[in-house]
């Protein structure tokens, strides 16, 4: 019996080295750690239980049938995080890159539907190079599947992709079909065909970090959500940002208790806007003094800063933040800050996660290039993803609410449930030298006169009082009231429900 264990013992430590050490030594010596490190930090100690260890591929062609290793270069299982299940799949780099077999899809698919079945997020670790060349169509219809499943279980439980190495073809488009992706900024990147393949299509020369770095995907494309300095920085990031999610869309986030009190006002916040309206201020105080503890976990912090997304807890609970950010582009709306949001809203209702907006907006970017760029399709994401959300929606007009940006920000007209304002706030069609412009351009060159029609303009609209008088808003707050009026209507709406009419699923515009 001795002689078995052993023999067991050795089988797991062949399959522990993956592809050898020489290749775990440059992987460390890139700044990466392997899989199986990987995992390690990432879930609870010693809560990690493997699957498919032994697992290898069936690849007669080009040599391969010499040349199998034991679990065939990804490492799954399940295990938990701060005490909560999930189920990972983390790619071995060191085994043919990390590239997808019939067989290491199969291992994929394996944790995929467990996690279905089971109702648990899955997290994938990424560091590799795609499909199989070796396997050709094999390694196709593996990653076919692989895709399936993420749509399958899209909005049914979180999915969430770290990009932690080269990742090329379907490890990267896999990813693109999660929730959320990280990333490790200088040793990992993203692109559908690396460097090599580029030059040779194209005659273009690109580098890795160019094409498919943090500094594009966290900043320019959007592709990913976060970017953290190392491997164990982001895989401690994974750990803090799942406590922020259920498990499931039938279920409530972790309840965290809560030592910052609900009925805390801040009276800095009645400072908070400035007394000249074209100065900025940074919305993210505001975030920071209404959430617990200030913990604020943002969500493409460096994509469309215009418009600040991301999540909190009120008295312990996980809530969806939207934010104009006054400090970027004076918080208009453009056609990726309405991307940005839409993406983040539609999560948040996917899973029950309630969502409240803060406003200072001068309306939507005017000009070609956003035109031409599509502002009105990806503006009418932003209002479709308001719109048809059912969580509980609140809103806080600090400042600005211009134009069909108003209407679009979480109103009363599309849904708001509670819809409150600051004293200092505006809402008006546009600023009332615009509005004064317009509807007086016969007074234009009298200076007196358009004076006069200014101060009208702005005695009557630029206030929150019109629309109060109406009902759009349900009460102008004190501004250093604001994390306990959020609190108690949050309360308020906690058992919100909506009744729709039966459809397949709405038609937002891609
Ligand atoms: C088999 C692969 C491989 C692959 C890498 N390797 N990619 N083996 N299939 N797809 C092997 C290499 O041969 C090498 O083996 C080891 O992994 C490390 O690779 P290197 O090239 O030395 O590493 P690096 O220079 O860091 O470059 C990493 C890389 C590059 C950027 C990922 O390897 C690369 O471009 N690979 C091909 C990417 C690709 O085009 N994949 C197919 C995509 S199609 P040795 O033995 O030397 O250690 C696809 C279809 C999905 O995925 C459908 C999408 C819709």
């Amino acid at each position: 019996m001795q002689d078995i264990l052993e023999q067991l013992e050795h089988r797991r430590n062949i399959a522990r080295l993956g592809g050898g050490q020489t290749r775990i030594d440059s992987q460390h010596k890139k700044g990466k750690l392997t899989a199986r490190e990987r995992i390690e930090i990432l879930l609870d100690e010693g809560s990690f239980e493997e699957f498919d260890m032994f697992v290898d591929h069936k690849c007669v062609d080009f040599g391969m049938a010499d040349k199998k290793i034991p679990g065939d270069g990804v490492v799954t299982g399940w295990g938990t995080i701060n005490g909560r299940i999930v189920y990972i799949f983390a790619k071995d780099f060191t085994v043919f890159g990390g590239s997808l077999s019939e067989t290491h899809a199969k291992k994929i698919q394996k944790v995929q539907d467990m996690a279905l079945r089971n109702r648990a997020p899955i997290i994938g670790l990424f560091d590799a190079g795609g499909a199989r060349i070796q396997e050709g169509v094999a390694a196709l219809g593996g990653y076919g599947e692989v895709f399936k499943r993420n749509v399958d279980a899209s909005g049914v439980i979180p999915q969430i992709s770290v990009i932690m190495g080269p990742c090329a073809g379907g490890d990267v488009y896999s990813p693109a079909m999660t929730d959320f992706i990280f990333m490790v900024k200088d040793t990992s990147y993203m692109f559908v065909t690396g460097p090599d393949v580029v030059k040779t299509v194209t005659n273009e020369e690109v580098t890795a970090e160019e094409l498919g770095g943090a500094s594009v995907h966290a900043v320019k494309s959007s592709i990913v959500d976060a970017a953290f300095e190392n491997d164990v920085e982001t895989l401690l990031q994974i750990r803090r940002f799942i406590d922020f999610l259920p498990a499931n869309n039938m279920e409530e986030a972790p309840n965290f208790p809560a030592k910052d009190n609900i009925e805390r006002v801040d009276n800095a916040l009645d400072t908070l806007i400035p007394d000249n309206p074209n100065q900025p201020y940074d919305m993210k105080e505001l975030i920071n003094k209404v959430i617990d503890d200030a913990d604020f976990f943002e969500i493409q912090a460096a994509h469309a800063q215009n418009i600040i997304t991301g999540f909190g807890r009120v008295e312990g609970k996980t809530t969806g933040f939207i934010a104009n950010q006054p400090m970027a582009l004076a918080g208009v709306l453009d056609s990726n800050a309405s991307r940005k949001a839409a993406r983040f809203i539609r999560f948040c209702d996917c899973f029950n996660i309630p969502i409240v907006t803060f406003i200072d907006v001068p309306g939507f970017l005017p000009g070609t290039d956003q035109e031409y760029g599509g502002l009105i399709k990806h503006g009418a994401k932003l209002l479709f993803a308001y719109a048809e959300a059912t969580v509980p929606k609140i809103s806080v007009i600090t400042r600005k609410a211009y134009g069909g940006a108003y209407d679009v920000m979480s109103s009363k007209h599309i849904g708001g449930d509670i819809n409150y304002a600051w004293p200092s706030a505006e809402i008006a069609v546009m600023g009332a030298k615009g509005a004064v412009e317009i509807i007086f351009r016969k007074d234009i060159g009298d200076d007196e006169k358009i004076a006069a029609h200014t101060k009208d303009y702005e005695d009557r609209f630029c206030s929150p009082f019109v629309a109060a008088e109406r009902g759009y808003i349900d009460d102008v707050i004190m501004p250093h009231s604001t994390r306990k009026r959020i609190a108690h209507a949050l309360n308020l709406l906690r058992k919100k429900q909506i009744e729709q009419p039966w459809r397949k699923h709405d038609n937002i515009p891609l």
